[in-house]
């Protein structure tokens, strides 16, 4: 019988940086490795359909208490709880809470996030993380794998709209899965951010970097565009914008043309995901409604595109699915981010630090007090 004493590690952001979390290229790998299990199934996230995004903590507009925060635009707490199997067989759970004034107003990231991994078949935790390098690693990742499977490969110019932390772990992350990238673009109505973001990332990577002036001159005749801006805009790319042959690959949020939708590949991250935003979505009151890819939503309610054309990123890594990657068709990838990315990137730094001996051991008892 094993021990009933029950510690777990504790990794600080200097442990977890220690333990490997910023290593893009591996932790594209990680991605790919969870979304096979994903295109394949080997997973179930939480809510009744096993497909639920998480569980939002959404403030009213109006709170009617004292100290209760006021609700808006990335103002929220979330849980996103799920089980990936594979070799990793561990649960897991990522918690945080994002107020978009934190930069401004306190000198604190957007989001700030903790991540628990637990045995999957005892429930015994194994680590509590520090997780914001974690998660924009696993989004920054998710686009990369996007650029690996979709991006035409004479893929030469990208286009990048916003200059936060998620942009940067993007930029990263298409940097490394585009090898033939030659310049990118970035705009950001803070043209400050846009360029410390040049100069950071270009000097990282060597390839040039420039700041632009306006939306259009990001996206239009880009071979790679990606967009992560916060607040309450969002952006609306128009067909006409978009190359042929192009790739939109998008962790934030964004209004595409219909014509664009009928017209391009449509490569959710998990399509059953994206249909329980919109079954939960819809019993929100009305004037509450946050359904991401509504749009989409309609047109395949309406029969004017099918299920079967929606092709999971999953599944094209898994080899289910196919797309013609020298087409001149565009391709268009949706992401709303998974707990199964953040697992898979969780557990590979945590068995780094076990084995490093990076770390500290929190014991929770040497003795359950009632079994
Ligand atoms: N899909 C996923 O898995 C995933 C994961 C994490 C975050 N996100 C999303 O990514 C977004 C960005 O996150 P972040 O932490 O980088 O946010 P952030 O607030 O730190 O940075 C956002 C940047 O967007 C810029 N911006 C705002 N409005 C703009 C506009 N109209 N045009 C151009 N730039 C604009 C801001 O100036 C800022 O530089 C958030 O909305 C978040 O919800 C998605």
């Amino acid at each position: 019988m094993s021990s009933s004493r029950l510690a777990m590690k504790f990794l600080s952001q200097k442990d977890m940086i220690e333990a490997g979390v910023t290593d893009m290229s591996q932790c594209i790998d990680l991605m790919d490795e969870a979304f096979k299990l994903l295109g394949v199934g080997d997973y179930v996230m939480g809510g009744s359909t096993r497909n639920s995004h998480g569980q939002r903590v959404w403030f009213p507009k109006e709170p009617k208490f004292e100290g209760m925060p006021k609700g808006g635009p990335d103002q929220r707490f979330m849980s996103l709880p799920g089980y990936l199997g594979g070799r990793f067989k561990v649960c897991g759970n990522k918690w945080y809470g994002s107020n978009v004034n934190n930069p401004k107003n306190h000198g604190l990231p957007r989001s700030i996030l903790t991540m628990t991994i637990n045995d999957a078949e005892t429930a015994r935790p194994l680590a509590l993380m520090e997780a914001n390098i974690l998660s924009g690693m696993r989004t920054g990742a998710v686009v990369g794998l996007s650029a690996r499977y979709l991006a035409r490969e004479d893929s030469e110019t990208l286009g990048v709209i916003a200059a936060g932390p998620i942009s940067k772990f993007c930029t990263d992350a298409i940097v490394k899965a585009v090898p033939s990238l030659k310049k990118v673009s970035v705009f950001d109505i803070n043209k400050e951010a846009a360029s410390t973001f040049c100069e950071e990332l270009g000097e990282r990577h060597n390839i040039d970097m420039t700041v632009v002036d306006s939306f259009e001159d990001a996206v239009k005749g880009q071979d790679v565009i990606t967009s992560a801006i916060s607040g309450d805009h969002t952006p609306l790319f128009e067909d006409i914008m978009l190359k042929e042959g192009s790739l939109l690959t998008l962790p934030g949020r964004a209004n595409v043309e219909e014509s664009y939708l009928r017209s391009a590949y449509i490569v959710p991250d998990s399509w059953e995901m994206q249909k329980t935003y919109k079954i939960e979505g819809l019993m929100l009151p009305e004037d509450e409604r946050a359904i991401p890819h509504i749009q989409l939503h309609n047109l395949v309610d309406s029969g004017d595109i099918q299920e079967s054309d929606i092709h999971d990123l999953g599944k094209i890594a898994a080899g289910i699915a196919k797309i013609d990657r020298a087409s001149d068709k565009r391709r268009y990838f949706i992401s709303n981010g998974m707990i199964l990315q953040d697992i898979a990137w969780a557990m590979h730094v945590y068995e780094n630090a076990v084995e490093k001996g990076i770390g500290q051991d929190l014991v929770m008892w040497d003795q359950p007090y009632r079994v």
